[in-house]
């Protein structure tokens, strides 16, 4: 079976960060979640990644998905991909992958198309490339007539060799078993003092094995990041991408200022996105939907004609025709059903709201059940949250929730029903009834007069 070997052990020094370097994030996921995904994508789960430098960060991030091992002295490609042997050993039957867990960009296309022609040619292995105008830093390819000969790292190449614009990307096909073979066989004789995993391929063809090298068209998989500036160049080489690809669905952008939309997020037909609009993890946006300008939106799902101005909302439900903003927050687990409004300054949690019904502003609804057709007025404020527990609400269809009310939870407003504005609903209220609860109100009169006069008669006095 075919198997993946991932490389993971490098530090990043000039990240100037206490993290492993295949964590640091491109548009939004872990460079190794992307290289990770490509393997999956190219029906390899069989998995080992190899890691190095805080090492217990990765497992940490991976909770166990992939199974790890650790290199515990940073000795060179080679050496790195000798701590998986045992895992190489487990099925030596079929082809191993290796590939750098900080180069974000490899693709199923390339590991797939690599993979046929490693099987077609009958390679012990198959090193991934690609052209670059400027090569330089990076291990050069020598071809021959049928193969490759070998790969001479940026040190050790000869003026000549240093002209050669395809590299090596650090990818590799090779036959398990003969990995296993040509591991057993590396030294670190040259200039590095480095076990290199590319002198594999020398003693490979040495011994009379097939070498060969397969160019990806896509040169991005060759692309790495040694510093945050080149990692801000990989995150606006995704984010483009991603741009890209919703344009040629039909996805309508104005201006991409601030716009970032991570990969794994799906977008209908006619819709426009605006300014400072952050599309987070596993998002659904249906058809003809305005979002922005400046709003973020986490794992949620939204149905078509849906608008967001200003909002920002994680793991929710958002059904059609819903109109949100300016400035609301949507927190975790609410549903808000089609047709329904929200206006400025108001916080969801939790809650359903029903269809058609309106929280036009400055409202906090949590753990609650809200009808249809409800009218929420201004400054309504489930109270949820006795310091000890959370409890929940529930507000019937067609209720007419005056201004400032507070529902103390648990209660239950029952099928319109009424509230007087500033009530504090403490008990359960029957369909069709009114909730009031206020004072008797005082008219006091003349009294600011008197106020006023006995105010200066003492500043007359001083
Ligand atoms: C390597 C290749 C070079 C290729 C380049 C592509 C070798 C000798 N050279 O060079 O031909 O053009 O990648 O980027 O392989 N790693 C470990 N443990 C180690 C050393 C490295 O896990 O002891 C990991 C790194 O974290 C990284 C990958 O292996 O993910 C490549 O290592 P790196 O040091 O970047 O290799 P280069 O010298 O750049
Ligand atoms: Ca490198």
């Amino acid at each position: 079976m075919n198997k993946a070997v991932i490389l993971a052990g490098g530090q990043g020094k000039r990240m100037k960060a206490e993290m492993p370097k295949p964590l640091f994030k491109v548009l939004g996921e872990p460079m190794l979640e992307w290289v990770l995904s490509a393997c999956e994508s190219a029906d390899i789960g069989d998995i080992c990644v190899v890691k190095g430098f805080k090492g217990e960060m990765i497992d940490e991030y991976l909770g166990g998905r992939y199974r790890t091992v650790l290199q515990e002295e940073r000795l060179g490609t080679g050496h790195a991909v000798m701590q998986a042997i045992p895992f190489l050993e487990e099925d030596a039957s079929g082809n191993t992958l290796v590939l750098c867990g900080d180069a974000p960009f490899i693709d199923e296309a390339t590991i797939r198309e690599s993979l046929s022609v490693h099987e077609k040619q009958d390679n012990a292995v198959t090193v991934i490339t690609a052209e670059l105008d400027e090569p330089f830093g990076y291990g050069r390819v020598i071809r021959t007539d049928n193969g490759i000969s070998g790969i001479v790292e940026q040190n050790d190449a000869n003026e000549e060799q240093k002209l050669i614009r395809e590299v090596n990307s650090g990818a590799y096909w090779f036959r398990t078993a003969d990995l296993i073979e040509l591991l057993d066989k590396l030294t670190n004789d040259n200039s590095q003092n480095e076990y290199y995993l590319t002198d594999t391929i020398f003693i490979a063809v040495s011994e009379g094995k097939n070498a060969g090298a397969y160019k990806s068209e896509n040169a991005d998989i060759i692309r790495g990041a040694n510093d945050r500036k080149d990692l801000l160049e990989l995150n606006n080489c995704a984010r483009n991408a991603v741009i890209e690809k919703h344009l040629a669905n039909g996805v309508e952008f104005l201006c991409t200022d601030g716009v970032i939309i991570e990969r794994g997020v799906e977008i209908g037909v006619g819709t426009e996105i605006l300014p400072g609009t952050i599309l987070r993890k596993k998002t659904v946006v249906g058809k003809n939907c305005k979002i922005g300008p400046n709003t973020v939106v986490e794992n949620c799902t939204l149905g078509d004609d849906v608008n967001l101005h200003t909002v920002q909302a994680y793991d929710s439900v958002i059904e059609s025709g819903v109109k949100i903003g300016p400035y609301v927050h949507i927190r975790p687990d609410t549903t808000i059903k089609s047709g329904a409004k929200i206006g400025d300054f108001v916080e969801l949690k939790n809650s359903v709201i029903g269809e058609k019904t309106a929280i036009a502003h400055l409202a906090y609804i949590g753990d609650s059940d809200v009808g249809r057709r409800v009218n929420i007025g201004c400054g309504t404020v489930t109270v949820n949250y006795d310091g000890v527990a959370k409890s929940r609400c529930v507000i019937g269809d067609n209720c007419f929730v005056g201004c400032n009310t507070n529902l103390i939870a648990p209660v239950k407003l029952g099928k319109a029903v009424y509230t007087a504005a500033g009530t504090t609903v403490t008990k359960d209220v029957p369909d069709y009834a009114l909730a009031i609860d206020r004072g008797v109100m005082k008219i006091n009169e003349g009294y600011t007069l008197r106020k006023l006069k006995s105010k200066l008669n003492k500043e007359s006095s001083k």
